[in-house]
């Protein structure tokens, strides 16, 4: 397809000797910390007004030993991309999203919350500060992550007096230590992400480390990552660890329904527009972890993860695999998305923002 080749394209040697770039080895980004050169960071007023935010060296900040954030969990995160085009310059996706999604979880975490405008300008600053540090084209891209945070003392339980934001950044490549290799999944049946009237549909700190239990026993045993269930019947599909999921019955893709514990991604929402713009039906409804046994394909999508196809689910000690590969949908949906974010397939959405 034409977003394929445009891919191969991309990934062919470009310009990365330049000494425009920093010294790293760029065919062997993961997903780990690479730290950069700069970050953003403003404080708000006790009004709730954030001030003008500046760039500064990337380092350790100062917090109070009672700051929200580090004794009851008030703090949400965000992650988006740049990508570093052919003729140098950087495109940015959806950030005004991450903003608004920022902004319906700091009402949440009861935080006051930067602008759109100002939220978007400090992922901007950040990007363009760090731009030695965005992958050569078709290596990998530059992850961006900004952090929402009650900085301001509490003993009692309430909301901080003090809230931050600060932005900083990380060259990455694939997600998942598979590379592109098709996932391998493990429905948890013991614990779950999030329940209803929690704050599952948010993406505050809090819902993260909860799962770090699941996920590292299913990498001990071998799999990719977990598959949780609703907390209530325990057995709708509701997402996994670090992103939404996707199954594919012919020329039909559904997703779980985002119901308040559910984050509702944003590349899950530009997958479910692309997919429709491809020809394929999409519902949003619930799904039963019965009807992995009866489906063609499995796929995660997340702004970290992008697509990654699903090569096998494991539900109660049975195994089910799925289509992966050139032909399948989500290689389909993959190249398509990817394509636009690095600037490679013309973008007649208005997502992509140049820097
Ligand atoms: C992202 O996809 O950007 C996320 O925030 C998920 C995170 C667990 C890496």
């Amino acid at each position: 397809s034409r977003a394929a080749s445009s891919l191969q394209q991309a990934c062919e040697p470009s310009t990365y000797s330049d000494d425009n770039y920093a010294d790293l080895d760029w065919d062997n980004l993961g997903f780990r910390l690479l730290p950069t050169d700069f970050m953003y960071m403003v404080k708000c007023s006790k009004d709730g007004k954030f001030e003008k935010g500046q760039l500064s060296r990337y380092g350790n900040i100062e917090l109070s030993p009672s700051a929200g954030v580090l004794n009851y969990g008030q703090g949400l995160f965000e992650g988006t991309k740049a990508y570093r085009k052919q003729d140098g310059g950087l495109l940015l996706f959806r950030p005004d999203q991450n903003a608004i999604r920022m902004k319906i979880g700091a009402d949440r975490m009861c935080m006051p919350s930067p602008s759109i405008d100002q939220f978007v300008d400090a992922v901007k600053q950040t990007a363009v500060a760090n731009k030695r540090w965005v992958p050569p084209p078709g290596k990998g891209s530059l992850y961006i992550r900004p952090l929402l945070m009650g900085s301001g003392p509490v003993l009692g339980l309430a909301p901080a007096p003090e809230y931050t934001f600060l932005v900083y950044a990380s060259p990455v490549g694939n997600y998942f230590k598979e590379g592109l290799a098709p996932l391998n999944l493990h429905v948890e049946d013991e614990y779950h992400r999030a329940s209803r009237g929690g704050a599952g549909g948010v993406k505050t700190i809090s819902n993260y480390a909860p799962v770090l239990k699941a996920i590292t026993r299913a990498k001990n045993r071998g799999f990719s990552d977990v598959l949780y269930l609703d907390s209530v019947n325990k057995k709708y599909l509701e997402e996994v660890s670090s992103c939404n999921i996707f199954i594919v019955k012919g020329n039909v893709i559904s997703t779980p329904a985002t119901m308040g514990t559910i984050l509702p991604g944003i590349t899950r929402k530009s997958i479910i527009e692309i997919a429709q713009d491809l020809g394929y039906e999409v519902e949003e409804r619930v799904i039963s972890v019965d009807e992995l046994a009866n489906v063609d394909e499995v796929f995660c999508t997340g702004s970290a993860v992008v697509v990654a196809s699903v090569g096998s689910i494991t539900y109660q000690d049975k195994r089910i695999e799925y289509r992966t590969g050139a032909h399948s949908v989500s290689r389909k949906l993959h190249s398509t998305l990817i394509g636009i974010q690095m600037g490679l397939i013309e973008d007649k959405k208005g997502w992509t923002v140049e820097i």
